[in-house]
This record gives structure tokens, C-alpha cells and sequence, in this order.
């Protein structure tokens, strides 16, 4: 466990194994950015000259190791561009934190002579760096994690109350993200719909002060309730279904968020089978549940005044003898009938279930969150996730949250097109599950899960394409499962805490 902490200390002096400092660009060349002017002045007029022998441009996300033979205390100096400084945002810094702590190795003790400047700032560099350290190592059978035993943020507003607590709640944040990551990273054989409830299980035992309660529905009794969605993807598993249920209910809450997220551990596509390829990376399809779960377990600990229920109904979409088939006909929870046309959009059929129930509990908002559709990343590609829903309010609000988080949404509409499509497309049951072309194939899928939220506020993140990072690791974000979620519905609860509910 890395302990984190803020110093006023000066970044020369300070005795870590490494010292990281910011480096901008102006116009009159490369400078130390704010946080870091102490150093480049040990260094006088030599400070430039130097960055421009090792070919160092400062553009966002570059790293450079130097040892620094005495200059200051720290015996190695790790600079990280920041990019321009008129343009520098808090994004600029939480991503320069995450190259940054990507790039130290065997440090027991690091210090952070970054721009915390002000308590989001101090924000920016706490995530950056929690986040950028993350590795999953579980398989690895000869490595584990190599990350310090003390990070210092060197900061002018270190004994401010507001810093204070914004490093409090980065790591309350950042850890809840990593389990996320963790759960997306264990592979589908090790993560069925049963042992991640039972994981879920185990982290609200551990999490015992934040007061988070849990219960978790079995197959036989999911039949028994007529959840024909979740029961009809999992049915071909030898892995059976479950329904995970948290509520977080805070004395004095100010509103009542419901959260849905989609639990696929693994997607074969069904009897609709993906090609070999495109099944390689689908142990990330229960990402959504993964984020909406970690998400209420750090809006209970943060004690937002918020009351949370979530639902993860998790499956793991296979195929064998009895599977459900194209064709046949499923009953909802709730009553409503629909004609499965592609065992692949799986998605949308164990959503539409937990829709229904999370709209049960007459919350003020629903928000869903689920990788669901491949035409989601060819439209935003894999940094954007998809936003959209029936409440302009609502979408401009998650939006605004995700701006804060560091996540990024775009909003695509859910046409009257679609919705008509949707119900009457099936010559046989009340909808249709698939469409018959496959162009607007996310609006398709929203329009779909639109007709199981009745009227409640509601709001849909494709999460398809920021999910998993199949590329290089960038900024904070590691190459495979990105928690891409859990801060964006963390900043929305605190929002929804100073603003009240929105009916
Ligand atoms: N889990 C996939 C969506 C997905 C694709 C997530 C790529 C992450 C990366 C989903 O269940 C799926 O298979 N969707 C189909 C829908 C189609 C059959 C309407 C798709 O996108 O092709
Ligand atoms: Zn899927
Ligand atoms: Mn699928």
C-alpha cells in the first residue's frame, strides 16, 4: 500500500528516491511549469540548454529520466511534459501525473513537485498518479506491482482544507476505478456471473463502515421472477445468472440515483457467434456492472448524501443445446415481449430486465452504463463513450460530469426512427431486439432500452469503445480494462448532492 501525502516542502530539498517535475512550453522556450521553478533555477541558465541536449519537446505526456549529480536533493529528476502553458487544464496535469508514475521504477519514495495549484489541481495530480500506477499482475507469475511506499504532492496549498480533502477523495476514487480494472481484467473463466457476485459480496464485507447493502439473486429464483432477459442469454452457460442489488441510503439524502450496468463476463455472441477475433477481448463486456458497483462503493464511502440503488445482472453469453435461439420470444421482467433476432445483442436483454426494477424504486434518475455496441466505437472511436437518453438536463449534466472526471461523452440522438422501428419490427412479440440494417446501430440499441424506463429521467453510456484499451498505455490510462465510469458517476452524485433532485 502506497501511503500519499501533502507537504509545503521545498521540491530541491525533499529526500526521495524521485523527484517529478512539470516542464511547459511558452514562448520564450521550455520552462519548469508552476510547482517546479525551485528546481530549474538549481539549475540556473543551464535548466533549457539541458532539456534541449536530451531533445526533450515538452509535449503532453513525454518522460525523461536524468540523474541529478547533486543539484538537488532528489537523486533523480523524472520531467513530464505538460504541453503548452496557456493551454494547460487540470486534464493536462492528471494525465502528466499518469505518464509520469508510469515511467518511475523501484522508487520506494516519490515526490511530486507538480502544479497543485489549488485544491483541483491537487486532484488532478493525486488521480493522475494513482491512477497511472495501477498494474494487474495476478497472472503474472513472477512480477508484482512495483509501486512506492510514499508519494509526497508538493503544494503551496498543502495545509488547505479543500486539498486536504480532494487527496482524500482521489484515492477513495482512484482505488474504487482500480477494482473496477480489476474485476474487467480477470479473465471470464475466473470471473463467472457467480464468483463476481460473490467478489462483490466480499468487498461490501470489507467495506463494512460505508454501509452499502447487498443482495444477490440466483438463477432459480431470477426464473421464478420473470426475469426472461437475463434468464434467456445465461441459459446456455454451465455458468448460471445472477442479479447483484446495492442500496446506499444516507440519512438526509438529497436525491435518489438508480445505477444499471451490464454484467456480460464473457460475450460469444450466442448462437449469433462472433468471429474468433472479435471474442479475444470479451471478458470486458461486464465493464459497466464493474463501474456502476466500485462507483456506489465510493459514493457510500465518500458519504455523499446521495441514495444509490444499483443493479448488475450479470450473464455470460454461450452457446450449447439449450440456448436461446434467433426467433424465439422472451418475457421481460415486467411483462413486455420481445423477438431475440441476434443472440449477440445480448446487452440490451439483460438491461431491459434490470431497467424495469431499478425503475421500480421510483428514483429521481437512471443512469446505465454498458459496452453494448460495436457502432458506438466505429461512430466516437475508443476514447468516447456514447451519451444518450430522454432528458436533455440530465445528459448535459452527466456530460459536465465527465468533463470534471477526465471522461469523455458525446451525445447521439434516439430518433422517432428508431423507437418505431423498434416496435414494429416484430411480427411476433410486442418488440424488437435487433434491427434490420445495421446502420445507427447505438441509437437502435438506446431506442430499445428506452421502452423499459417508463418515464422515468434516464441516461445511457455506451461505453464500448473507452472500456478497454486494447493500444498502448497513455496519460493514466493503463493498456486493458480503463474503470472508465466510476469517476464520472461519482462527480454526478456529488453534483446531484449540491443541486437536489432534479423532478
Ligand atoms: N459486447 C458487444 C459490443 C462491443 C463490441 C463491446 C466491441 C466492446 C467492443 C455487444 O454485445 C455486441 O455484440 N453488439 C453487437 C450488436 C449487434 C449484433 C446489433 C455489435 O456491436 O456488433
Ligand atoms: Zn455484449
Ligand atoms: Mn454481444
Amino acid at each position: 500500500m502506497t501511503t500519499y501525502s501533502l507537504s509545503k516542502g521545498s521540491p530541491t530539498k525533499i529526500k526521495t528516491d524521485v523527484l517529478v517535475v512539470g516542464v511547459v512550453r511558452t514562448d520564450k522556450g521550455l520552462s519548469a511549469a508552476p510547482g517546479g521553478e525551485d528546481v530549474a533555477s538549481a539549475y540556473g541558465r543551464k535548466f533549457a540548454p539541458l532539456l534541449s541536449t536530451i531533445g526533450f519537446t515538452g509535449k503532453p505526456g513525454e518522460v525523461a529520466t536524468l540523474p541529478t549529480s547533486g543539484v538537488v536533493t532528489s537523486p533523480l529528476l523524472i520531467l513530464v511534459g505538460l504541453g503548452d502553458r496557456a493551454a494547460m487544464t487540470t486534464e493536462t496535469v492528471r494525465r502528466a501525473a499518469g505518464a509520469a508514475a508510469r515511467s518511475v521504477s523501484n522508487a520506494s519514495t516519490v515526490a511530486l513537485a507538480l502544479p497543485a495549484v489549488d485544491a483541483d489541481h491537487v486532484r488532478a495530480v493525486a488521480d493522475g498518479y494513482l491512477l497511472g500506477s495501477y498494474s494487474f499482475t495476478r497472472f503474472k507469475s513472477s512480477e508484482t506491482p512495483d509501486t512506492a511506499n510514499e508519494v509526497v504532492i508538493l503544494s503551496e496549498v498543502a495545509r488547505n482544507k479543500e486539498a486536504i480533502a480532494a487527496l482524500a477523495t482521489a484515492q477513495v476514487v482512484a482505488r474504487a476505478t482500480c477494482l473496477a480494472r480489476d474485476w474487467v481484467n480477470t479473465p471470464a473463466g475466473n470471473l463467472t456471473p457467480e464468483i463476481f457476485a460473490d467478489a462483490v459480496t466480499d468487498t461490501g464485507r470489507h467495506n463494512k463502515a460505508a454501509k452499502v447493502s447487498i443482495k444477490v439473486t440466483d438463477e432459480t429464483k431470477l426464473e421464478a421472477d420473470g426475469y426472461g432477459g437475463i434468464i434467456g442469454v445465461g441459459r446456455a452457460s454451465a455458468n448460471p445468472p445472477r442479479l447483484v442489488e446495492l442500496r446506499y441510503k444516507p440519512r438526509g439524502a438529497k436525491a435518489h440515483l438508480a445505477l444499471v450496468g451490464k454484467g456480460i463476463t464473457f460475450d460469444s455472441g450466442g448462437l449469433s457467434l462472433k468471429p474468433g477475433a472479435a471474442m479475444t477481448t470479451m471478458k470486458l463486456d461486464m465493464s459497466g456492472a464493474a463501474a456502476v458497483i466500485a462507483a456506489t462503493f465510493a459514493i457510500a464511502e465518500l458519504g455523499i448524501p446521495v441514495q444509490v440503488s444499483t443493479f448488475a445482472p450479470m450473464a455470460e453469453n454461450m452457446v450449447s443445446g439449450n440456448a436461446t435461439r434467433p426467433g424465439d420470444v422472451l418475457t421481460m421482467y415486467g411483462g413486455k415481449t420481445v423477438e431475440v433476432l441476434n443472440t449477440d445483442a445480448e446487452g440490451r436483454l439483460i438491461l431491459a430486465d434490470a431497467l424495469v426494477k431499478a425503475g421500480e424504486q421510483k428514483p429521481d434518475l437512471i443512469v446505465d452504463v454498458a459496452t453494448l455496441t460495436g457502432a458506438c466505437v466505429i461512430a466516437l472511436g475508443d476514447r468516447v463513450a456514447g451519451l444518450l437518453g430522454n432528458d436533455e438536463e440530465t445528459l448535459a449534466t452527466i456530460k459536465a460530469s465527465g468533463d470534471r472526471a477526465g471522461e469523455a461523452f458525446w451525445e447521439l440522438p434516439i430518433t422517432e426512427e428508431m423507437t418505431e422501428k423498434v416496435r414494429t419490427n416484430s411480427k411476433v412479440a410486442d418488440l424488437a431486439q435487433h434491427n434490420t440494417e445495421r446502420w445507427g446501430g447505438t441509437l437502435y440499441a438506446a431506442a430499445f432500452l428506452q421502452e423499459f424506463v417508463g418515464d422515468n429521467s434516464w441516461a445511457h453510456l455506451d461505453i464500448a469503445g473507452p472500456a478497454f484499451n486494447e493500444k498502448d498505455p497513455h496519460g493514466y490510462t493503463p493498456s486493458g480494462a480503463t474503470g472508465v465510469g466510476v469517476s464520472t458517476l461519482v462527480q454526478l452524485a456529488q453534483h446531484l448532492s449540491e443541486n437536489g433532485r432534479k423532478k
